[in-house]
């Protein structure tokens, strides 16, 4: 299924005017339909991602994970969220995520980088990278 993500369209008309996202805006474009990612935040289709990178798969209480992401044996390395965000069901064959991705590789980089930095205690800010008008 194409297209079937909440905020893709969305997605593609901003990554389609060329200019650089922030990965927080990332996020928040493709990701943030289904995805909370600030802790406490309730899981919304998709889990809560606070935290997530080094974290097995399918480990966050309270969410009704499918029977494939729970036998998947995952854990949350940089290349295993890359693989998962680039083809989801190619990692994990019958997984309930339906995302179809429409990011760059640098962008993908970019995503990954501030969901890493939602694990520390205390992230920064994220500078450098917002588009200033
Ligand atoms: C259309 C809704 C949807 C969108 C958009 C979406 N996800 Fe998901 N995501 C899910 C669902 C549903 C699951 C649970 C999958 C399962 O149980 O097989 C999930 C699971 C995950 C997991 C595994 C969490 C865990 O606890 O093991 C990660 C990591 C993840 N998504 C990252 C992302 C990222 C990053 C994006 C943006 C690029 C994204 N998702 C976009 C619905 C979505």
């Amino acid at each position: 299924m194409r297209n079937s993500s909440i905020g893709a369209s969305e997605g593609e008309q901003k990554l389609a005017t060329g200019k650089p996202l922030s990965g927080a805006e990332i996020f928040a474009l493709t990701c943030q339909g289904c995805h909370n990612i600030e802790a406490g935040l309730p899981h919304r289709v998709g889990p809560n991602l606070s935290g997530i990178l080094g974290q097995p798969a399918a480990s966050q209480a309270g969410f009704a994970y499918s029977p494939a992401l729970q036998a998947a044996g995952l854990s949350w390395s940089r290349a295993n969220l890359e693989a998962w965000v680039v083809a989801a069901e190619t990692l994990v064959p019958g997984t309930w995520m339906l995302y179809h991705n429409e990011l760059q590789p640098d962008e993908v980089t970019l995503l990954i980088n501030y969901i890493e930095q939602e694990h520390l205690p205390n992230p920064e800010p994220v500078t450098g990278t917002e588009q200033q008008h």
